[in-house]
């Protein structure tokens, strides 16, 4: 058992297990994308960990780069407007990933969406460690998935508990 702040959490998936999943997820890729030349595109901060030993798994020829997805106040018709910060090359006619750690109601994915959708790439996909079936609640497809996981709240290999958890090499749920 740990603990974070004020809240105890117990250990939930292995390393093991982590890294059956990621096996899966990067040997579909490899299927997938071997001569495709794609751009991986990790969504920081919680996918550092996957997106780094997804991609060590990919063999052929391949870019990384890495997003945050940003907010700011724009005019009053407009409310908070949306930026993907970091995004510095264009990706037109390109085919990308897009990297998260876990998607869970949809919204952030939603968001990153429709800003990428913009940029003229030849294609789009999501790959993400862990999948919330029961909370998950929009169209978008999400073609890779390591793992799916009932609507727990989890911390470690990249998903943190206000700030703190990232780098624990297991996962563990609240308890
Ligand atoms: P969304 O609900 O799909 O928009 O999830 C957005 C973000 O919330 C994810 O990218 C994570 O940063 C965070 N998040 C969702 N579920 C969990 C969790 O179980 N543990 C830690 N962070 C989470
Ligand atoms: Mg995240």
């Amino acid at each position: 058992m740990i603990k974070l702040h004020d809240l105890e959490f117990e250990p939930y998936i292995s390393e093991e297990e982590i890294n059956v999943a990621i096996d899966k997820v990067a040997q579909k890729l490899n299927e997938d994308y071997l001569d495709a030349n794609p751009i991986f595109l990790g969504v920081l901060n919680g996918s550092f960990m996957f997106a780094s030993e997804v991609i060590k798994r990919f063999s052929g020829d391949c870019e990384v780069s890495f997003v945050k997805l940003g907010s700011y106040e724009g005019t009053q018709t407009t409310g908070t407007v949306k930026t993907l910060l970091g995004l510095n090359q264009s990706l037109k006619g390109r085919k990308v990933i897009l990297l998260e750690d876990i998607v869970d109601t949809g919204n952030t994915l939603e968001e990153i969406n429709k800003i990428l959708l913009k940029e003229e790439v030849a294609n789009y996909e999501v790959a993400t460690l862990f999948y919330k079936p029961e909370a998950y609640k929009k169209e978008f497809n999400i073609k890779y998935r390591g793992m799916e996981i009932p609507n727990k709240f989890i911390v470690g290999y990249g998903l943190d508990y206000d700030g703190l958890g990232r780098n624990l090499t297991q996962v563990y749920k609240l308890k």
